[in-house]
């Protein structure tokens, strides 16, 4: 059913959709690796895309930036179109000392400064979590690739500048990395019992002053995209 945001007809979408944030790295992972991409939204110019990889129907829709965002187009997705699996492929920036640029980040579980959760009006501290199937499924895909990767909590932010200076404290309980959306979209998996899972490269390191070129940006962007196309391909068998 067409929504306000999403003028895909039933059917149009995969069971498993990749979210990058930008809606035009959507565009170039549906022409660089799917098979006969089809384009099934550009209404605010949130590009979606639904083709094959490995003979497995996968689409690769933008998300927009932050959880408010992530939080309509995934809520939808699951809801009005029958998805089963929401993979976010996105960037991060490293807060623990072991994570360097360029590593892969895979999201156990999301904690965050957000809100979201006061929607559920639950008495007490919900913890968003990843789904076992799509985070078991990453992790093994994750072994038979060149990479450093690291499998934990991440902090999803509802700044990217913000006043308090909060990433040491952060860091201090092992969080591995900080972006803007897992934690809604791990949330809207929950509440409508579907599947969810944040694959993040590093983009930068705020807390040691440090950023990747737009080469090794590449470099780590398609290597997070084979993580991720496996884990859909695992996940669909
Ligand atoms: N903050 C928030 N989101 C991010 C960052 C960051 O430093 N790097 C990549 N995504």
């Amino acid at each position: 059913m067409p929504t306000p945001h999403n003028n895909a007809k039933p059917g149009d979408i995969a069971n498993t959709v990749l979210m990058p944030g930008d809606p035009l790295r959507a565009r170039f992972i549906a022409e660089n690796y799917l098979e006969s991409p089809v384009c099934y939204n550009e209404v605010r110019g949130m590009l979606g895309y639904t083709g094959k990889y490995k003979g497995v129907p996968v689409s690769v829709q933008g998300s927009g930036m932050g959880m408010p965002s992530i939080g309509i187009y995934s809520y939808e997705l699951f809801t009005e179109y029958s998805v089963g699996n929401i993979i976010r492929v996105g960037t991060a920036g490293a807060i623990a000392d072991s994570v360097e640029l360029r590593d892969i980040i895979i999201g156990m579980s999301a904690s965050t400064n957000s809100a979201y959760a006061a929607q559920y009006r639950l008495p007490g501290t919900y913890a968003p979590t990843a789904s076992w199937d799509l985070l078991s499924a990453a992790a093994e895909a994750a072994k038979g690739l060149d990479c450093r990767y690291h499998i934990g909590n991440i902090f999803s932010s509802d700044t990217f500048y913000d006043d308090a200076n909060s990433l040491a404290d952060w860091q201090k309980l092992g969080v591995l990395g900080i972006e803007m959306e897992a934690a809604a979209l791990y949330m809207n998996a929950a509440r409508t019992g579907k599947n969810a899972l944040a694959i993040l490269t590093v983009s930068d390191c705020p807390l040691r002053g440090l950023s990747t070129t737009a080469e090794e940006r590449q470099t780590s962007f398609r290597t997070m995209m084979e993580l991720a196309l496996e884990t859909a391909v695992a996940v669909n068998e």
